[in-house]
């Protein structure tokens, strides 16, 4: 019986740990809303092709022609998105008017978000921001050829409307499309500053 009750013991402080881990590891995951992050050495390889929210064609070798920051989201999204092209507004004045450092706002929600829409809808932010769209399929590559994420949640009430869940981190890429790291919403403004300096280079 005591032989049992210090096995019980034993496996319940071995497993604890690990159960808090995976607990926090899907907290992780859903506060994100993305799969997983591309990691260090990555380098975009995928051929894509979108279309910018003034009509101009960008591919793959547009992105890789310099340094860019890369967000995916949808103009109906309340509260991150905005929030984000807020943030990276305000970075982008703060570097100046010559920053060399691209800024992309991936269209994930192909349904709704036309063209048209997204032009719209970036009039509020730094006018360097490019809204990318284009087909199901043409972003449907490109999120993967970024290793991002995104699905479509239906609103739980039945409403027929929906929500999208999306990568929500800024993910930093040198040109080449070196993966670079990301900016975290929770990071603090200098060290998110000073990551972009260094990667916009010298002015
Ligand atoms: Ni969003």
């Amino acid at each position: 019986m005591l032989r049992h009750i210090r096995l019980t013991a034993w496996v319940m402080v071995v497993l604890a740990p690990v159960a808090l881990g995976v607990v926090l590891f899907l907290t992780r995951q859903q506060d994100l809303g993305s799969g997983p992050l591309p990691s260090s050495g990555f380098v975009v390889a995928q051929p894509f092709r979108l279309t910018t929210h003034t009509g101009q064609a960008f591919t793959d070798r547009d992105f890789k022609a310099k340094p860019h920051l890369v967000f995916f989201g949808f103009t109906n999204c309340p509260d991150v998105c905005p929030t984000t092209l807020y943030e990276l507004s305000q970075e982008m004045a703060a570097l100046g008017p010559a920053a060399n450092l691209g800024v992309l706002f991936v269209a994930v929600d192909v349904e709704r978000d036309t063209r048209e829409q997204v032009a719209l809808y970036l009039q509020s932010f730094d006018p360097r921001v490019i809204g990318l769209t284009g087909s199901r399929q043409e972003i449907d590559t490109a999120v993967e050829a970024f290793r991002a994420f995104y699905k479509k949640v239906p609103d739980p009430n039945g409403s027929g409307d929906y929500t999208v869940a999306h990568t929500a981190l800024v993910y930093l890429f040198e040109p080449g499309g070196r993966f670079a790291g990301t900016l975290d919403p929770h990071e603090a403004p200098d060290a998110k500053r000073r990551k972009l300096q260094r990667l916009a280079g010298p002015a």
